[in-house]
């Protein structure tokens, strides 16, 4: 077990490079499934996330290397339709490869989920696609049991706007006979990155990055070279630490279009933003201005940026209010913050956060992959030392955060610790 001791009050300030989108490499891997052969990934994150849907794979029968960051797949050797629970409770992705086994092996059983640290995260969007994609799902002790001969075609409106359920029922539907059509699918760049991939595949899909997707069933799909879109929320991670401890931060190999909604916060949070092709630049304002925010689907306010959004309102000059819409009760990283001297009250799925004039160093416990961020966030800033525990929760989502945070002159380390 590993923590980390973050002594707060440098100011952070150079350069620091994104790496691969970790929501894009967990639908692009799976979706690998969907033609047997050998694909290679370029700019995939080394992260714990992406090593454990490696696994799953593997257990599935395909072989799957990392090399630097580029990744390869070959999935010759699928044989295997099932999804064990000792997988799937570590990481609740692993639900991916119920579309593409359906769609290429006409079965599949996958474990459901299971808890996650904040919330009920119900898989029933993506079930129900399949049904209405002619598969009959039943639920066996704990598990999804889906089965088809052929899948056909169907139109699928979502009620709830889901990254999941869009992912999976585009993968089933990319082999169906047919038309599929999907009312309101999700926008976010990830699921776009996917719908490229399959069309590079030799996928028909029409409507990418728009609520509707049209998709034409083909006979069958074959392996591409494709390289994943930088991750927009560990760039959006490395602003908000601008913007608390800069400096002046340069922030590399990103898309500033998928950030858009949390540069203009930036702004009016009073930083000063300059943003190139792939690059954002962010200079700390003197005084952080209070900024509301309401999470929302894209392209609003990510939810995976609320966090850290609470982390920055800390140490604003008023008071700011911060509403969840997607998970209501994403706020287990609250009393953490607390203990390190933020004014925060949450009243059911809203935070109200009053600034303090300053944090103080204390030992906090991550509790999910966003929550230990805002934790590492408030602990560059706090008065003294900051211990981290826990820090597997980082390692899932983020690609070697202290040496990225060090190269930018915070003072934060890894360190052994028995304490849990
Ligand atoms: C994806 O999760 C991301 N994970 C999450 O990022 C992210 O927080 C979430 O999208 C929202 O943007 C990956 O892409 C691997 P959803 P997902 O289905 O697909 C409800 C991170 O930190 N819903 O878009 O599971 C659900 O309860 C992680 O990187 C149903 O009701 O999220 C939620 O309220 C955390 N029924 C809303 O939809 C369903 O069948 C959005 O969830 C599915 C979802």
């Amino acid at each position: 077990m590993y923590k980390f001791v973050i002594q707060g009050g440098t100011k952070l300030s150079g350069k620091v490079e994104v790496s691969g989108a970790k929501n894009a490499s967990l639908a692009l891997m799976p979706a690998a499934l969907l033609a047997p052969g050998k694909f290679k990934i370029d700019n995939t994150p080394d992260l714990a996330d992406v090593l454990t849907m490696s696994k799953l794979m593997e257990t599935l029968g395909a072989k799957i290397s990392l090399s630097g960051r580029l990744q390869t797949i070959d999935t010759k050797g699928v044989s295997n339709f099932e999804a064990p629970y000792e997988l799937v409770k570590k990481m609740r992705a692993s639900i991916y490869v119920l579309g593409p086994l359906l769609a290429r092996y006409g079965y599949a059983k996958v474990s459901m989920p299971g808890g996650c640290a904040w919330g009920p995260r119900p898989v029933n969007l993506h079930l129900e696609g399949m049904e209405k994609l002619g598969a009959e799902v039943t639920l066996d002790s704990g598990y999804i049991v889906a089965r088809s001969k052929k899948l056909t075609g169907a139109k699928i409106n979502f009620d709830v706007s889901s990254v999941g359920a869009t992912g999976n029922v585009m993968m089933a539907a990319v082999l169906a006979k047919g038309t599929t059509v999907i009312g309101n699918a999700a926008l976010e760049p990830e699921i776009v990155a996917l719908g490229d991939f399959l069309v590079k595949m030799g996928a028909r899909i029409d409507g990418l990055g728009t609520s509707t997707l049209t998709i034409e069933g083909v006979d069958e799909l074959v392996p591409c070279d494709f390289r994943n879109i930088p991750d927009r929320i560990e760039a959006g991670t490395f602003l908000v630490a601008g913007a608390m401890a800069g400096g002046t931060i340069e922030v590399l190999n990103c898309e500033p279009k998928h950030m858009s909604s949390l540069i203009s916060r930036l702004e009016e949070a009073g930083a000063v933003l300059s943003v190139s092709k792939e690059s954002v630049t962010i200079q700390a304002p003197d005084a952080i201005r209070p900024v509301d925010v309401s999470t929302s689907p894209y392209p609003g306010f990510p939810t995976d940026m609320q966090a850290q959004w609470i982390a920055l309102m800390a140490r604003s000059s008023g008071s700011a209010v911060i509403t969840e819409t997607i998970y209501y009760d994403r706020f287990k990283h609250v009393p953490e913050l607390v203990r390190l001297g933020a004014n925060v009250e949450v009243k059911e799925n809203v935070a109200i956060v009053k600034g303090v004039e300053a944090l103080k160093g204390a030992k906090v416990m991550s509790t999910d992959l966003r929550a230990s961020a805002s934790l590492i966030l408030a602990g560059l800033v706090a008065e003294g030392t900051t211990e981290v525990l826990r820090v597997y929760h980082m390692d899932r989502g983020y690609e070697h955060i202290e040496k990225k945070l060090r190269g930018l002159g915070a003072e934060i380390e890894r360190v052994q610790s028995d304490e849990f």
